[in-house]
């Protein structure tokens, strides 16, 4: 069987810790929303395990969506070009927003989604990220709300993936160069 774990340097966040950081927004998300009834709205595929532990830490009234947007393809940095892909299933108009993301890294995903809800005029959108990339981008592209802080490295697990694989992993690990550095340059 393939060892996932022997292709990572370096564990960031353990299961544990990730679970402790979910129940923190988890409360913080709670009370913003206590008299709203928002469309927490996870961005798949990346953001599914983080979306899961962290609705079921909202103790308000909300109502699912998934959207699918892709900037990455096969690499490990940004096209800059975002593009949807599974559209909100759910009418938007003066609604409240919260999207789930799993990392901003140049932070073109959420300008872009941010951009694009209040055009549909949603009432209020809101964004946690469960990583932030803090160095990748300017400030006014930052999210609302977010797990962690991350230097600029590549990370995958906990949702996160690199060309689709090491969703699966518990934790929230950095991939090793040496597995991406070969494909990357094709
Ligand atoms: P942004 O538009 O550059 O902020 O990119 C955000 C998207 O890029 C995220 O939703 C991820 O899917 C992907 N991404 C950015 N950094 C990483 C990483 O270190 N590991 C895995 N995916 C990443
Ligand atoms: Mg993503």
């Amino acid at each position: 069987m393939y060892n996932l774990d022997n292709d990572i340097e370096k564990i960031l966040f353990s299961q544990d810790v990730l679970k402790k950081r979910c129940k923190e927004l988890g409360e913080e998300l709670s009370e913003i929303y206590k008299d709203s009834c928002p469309i927490v709205t996870g961005v798949l595929k990346g953001a599914s395990v983080f979306f899961a532990d962290l609705v079921r830490e909202l103790k308000c009234d909300l109502v699912f969506d998934f959207i699918t947007v892709s900037s990455y393809g096969l690499k490990t940095t940004s096209s800059g070009v975002i593009n949807m892909r599974k559209d909100f299933d759910n009418d938007i108009t003066g609604k409240d927003i919260l999207i789930v993301e799993d990392i901003v890294d140049s932070g073109f995903t959420l300008k872009y989604l941010k951009n694009l809800l209040y055009e549909r005029k949603a009432n209020s959108v809101r964004t946690v990220a469960l990583l932030n990339k803090y160095e990748c981008h300017p400030r006014e592209l930052d999210t609302d709300f977010y797990g962690f802080k991350i230097e600029n490295e590549f990370v995958v697990g906990y949702g996160l993936d690199y060309a689709g694989r090491y969703r699966n992993l518990p934790y929230v690990g950095i991939l090793k160069r040496s597995v991406y550095e070969k494909k990357d340059e094709k």
